[in-house]
C-alpha cells in the first residue's frame, strides 16, 4: 500500500512509519520543516514538504494522488496557542481530506483525541479548544463521502510499546504508549472492517491485531485486568 502520513515527522507517525516500511508499504511523510527531510529518508519514507496551514488544496492533492489510504497524525502540539488549534488540528485535517476527495484517494485514518465528547470538562482554556478543533474535525470528516476511522487514543506516553490495548468506541480514560498507536494505526489500514468506526484507545490487554479485528466485528475487546496481568 502507499501510505500518505500528515505530519510525518511526529512522534507517532516515525513510529508508523517504521511499521509500514518493515511491512513492504510505501510511505510518503508531510512535513512543513525541510530540516525534517533527512530523518524521513532515514526512516525509508519519501518527504514531501507541505504546510497543512498554509498550503492550497490542489497542491496537497497532487501529494496525495496515487496513495491507498492517508493519516492524519499531525497537531498543532503543546505549546501552540488556541488559534493553532484551529488552523491546525481542525483546519489541517480538512484539507487533508479535501484533498484526498480531489486525488480521489477514499481511505482516510483521524488522529483525533479522547475528551472530545465533553472539551468543556478540560481545565486550561487552550486545551478546550483544542478538543472542541478535533471534535470538529471528527465531524467534518464523518460528513464525506470517504472511508474513514476515527482514532481517539487517551493520553500519549512514549513508554515502550506492550503490543495490547484497549481498544471499543468508548472506554475508560486513560494513557496509551505511542508505539502502541501506531501499531493499531497500521492495523486499522489493513482491516476495511473498521470504516465508519469511531474508536477509542487505551493501554489493555488485547493482542492489538485481535483488537482491531474485534472492533471491526462491532465486538468488545476481552481486556481484562486478568488478561493485562498475565503478561
Ligand atoms: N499528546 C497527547 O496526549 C495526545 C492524546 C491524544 C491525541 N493526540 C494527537 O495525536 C496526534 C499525534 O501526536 P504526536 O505526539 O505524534 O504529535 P507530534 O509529535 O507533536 O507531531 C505532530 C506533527 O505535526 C506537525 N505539524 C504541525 N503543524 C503543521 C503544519 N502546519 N503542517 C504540517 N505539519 C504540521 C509537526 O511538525 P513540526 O515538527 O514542524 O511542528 C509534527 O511533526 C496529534 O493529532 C495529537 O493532537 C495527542
Amino acid at each position: 500500500m502507499r501510505i500518505v502520513i500528515a505530519g510525518g515527522h511526529g512522534k507517532i507517525a516515525q513510529r508508523l512509519t517504521r511499521l509500514l516500511v518493515a511491512r513492504g508499504d510505501t510511505v510518503v511523510g508531510l512535513v512543513r520543516n525541510p530540516a525534517h527531510i533527512e530523518d524521513l529518508r532515514s526512516l525509508g519514507a519519501t518527504p514531501a514538504v507541505v504546510d497543512l496551514e498554509s498550503s492550497a488544496v490542489d497542491e496537497v492533492a497532487e501529494v496525495v494522488d496515487g496513495a491507498d489510504a492517508v493519516v492524519f497524525a499531525a497537531g498543532a502540539g503543546p505549546g501552540s496557542g488556541a488559534a493553532r488549534k484551529d488552523s491546525m488540528d481542525r483546519g489541517g485535517a480538512a484539507l487533508l481530506a479535501d484533498a484526498a476527495e480531489r486525488a480521489g484517494v477514499r481511505r482516510y485514518v483521524l488522529v483525533s483525541a479522547m475528551g472530545v465528547l465533553e472539551p468543556e470538562a478540560a481545565e486550561d482554556d487552550v486545551f478546550v479548544t483544542y478538543l472542541r478543533a478535533k471534535a470538529a474535525s471528527e465531524e467534518d470528516l464523518r460528513s464525506r463521502d470517504l472511508d474513514w476511522t476515527v482514532l481517539r487514543p487517551g493520553g500519549l506516553t512514549d513508554d515502550r510499546g506492550t503490543g495490547r490495548v484497549l481498544l471499543e468506541p468508548r472506554v475508560p480514560m486513560g494513557s496509551v504508549p505511542r508505539d502502541d498507536v501506531a501499531a493499531v494505526i497500521a492495523g486499522l489500514l489493513d482491516e476495511p472492517s473498521t470504516i465508519g468506526l469511531t474508536l477509542e484507545l487505551v493501554a489493555g490487554g488485547d493482542l492489538v491485531d485481535a483488537a482491531v479485528q474485534a472492533a471491526g466485528r462491532g465486538e468488545p475487546g476481552d481486556a481484562s485486568s486478568d488478561a493485562i496481568d498475565e503478561r
